[in-house]
């Protein structure tokens, strides 16, 4: 039976004590394991937990690329594990860390608080103020397609772990939040227009955005948080200049 041999780097706040922000142990566990046909690096973790180490810490929910819980930095690159075979690593030690420059919980697991909190800042649902709540608002398929992009995030926070501006400014809301702010923004149906705007018409917002697009680099989805916050950019000189909302 073929195996894979998987390196996971490791944290027990127990045992390691607090780590100070983004900091990583050099603690590092080696299992090999077994497998038949295909497998996923998902599934590689639950064999550990199950059968080689039951402390191992991960987080995953739908274990089919939707939820975006079990993204990981898997041999130097963000990857979702349950999308991941292993196979393509043969012959390859697998290195396993949990994202960088996110506070941790426990292995893999980070603490994704301030990006959940960033993101509910940004008020990530549809705002409409005109028309009965009860009918259905049209669309046509070109203002539809401008979903497209950005509809497909899943919240995995690759994207937000590899920005450094997020790095070095912990308030900047980071590009998941404002690729979520564009995902309304550009919803014909939305009409939150004074109350979202200024929520990313600042230095925590698009201008702290330098336009390094380790963002779009690092999504495991292969979405463009870039494109959206410079579009975002416009917008606001559009309403300081114009006074134009939208
Ligand atoms: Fe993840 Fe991509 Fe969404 Fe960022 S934009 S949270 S990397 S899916
Ligand atoms: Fe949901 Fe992997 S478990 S994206």
């Amino acid at each position: 039976m073929p195996e894979c041999r998987l390196r996971i780097n490791r944290y027990d706040p127990a045992a390691d004590g607090e780590l100070t922000w983004g900091r990583r142990t050099d603690r590092w566990d080696e299992f090999t394991v077994p497998y038949e046909g295909t497998m996923t690096l998902l599934e590689a973790l639950f064999y550990v937990q199950e059968h080689l180490d039951g402390s191992l810490a991960f987080r995953y929910c739908c274990r089919a690329s939707i939820c975006g819980s079990c993204a990981v930095y898997i041999d130097g690159r963000y990857r979702l594990a349950c999308q991941t075979n292993v196979t393509r690593f043969e012959g390859k030690t697998i290195s396993v860390a949990p994202m960088p420059h996110l506070p941790l919980v426990k292995d893999l697991v980070c603490d994704m608080t301030s990006f959940f909190a960033k993101y509910e800042y940004i008020k990530p649902w549809l705002i409409r103020e005109s028309g009965d709540p009860e009918k259905e608002i049209p669309q046509s398929p070109e203002e539809r397609k401008k979903l497209d992009m950005p509809i497909d995030c899943i919240l995995c926070g690759a994207c937000y772990s590899s920005c450094p501006s997020v790095w070095y400014q912990d308030d900047y809301l980071g590009p998941a939040a404002l690729l979520k702010a564009y995902r309304f923004e550009v919803d014909s149906r939305d009409e939150a227009r004074k109350e979202r705007l200024p929520r990313f018409d600042n230095e925590r917002g698009v201008y702290r955005c330098h336009t390094i697009a380790n963002c779009s680099e690092a999504c495991p989805k292969e979405l463009n948080p870039t494109e959206g916050i410079q579009w975002l950019k416009r917008a606001t000189v559009r309403r300081r200049i114009f006074g134009r909302w939208k």
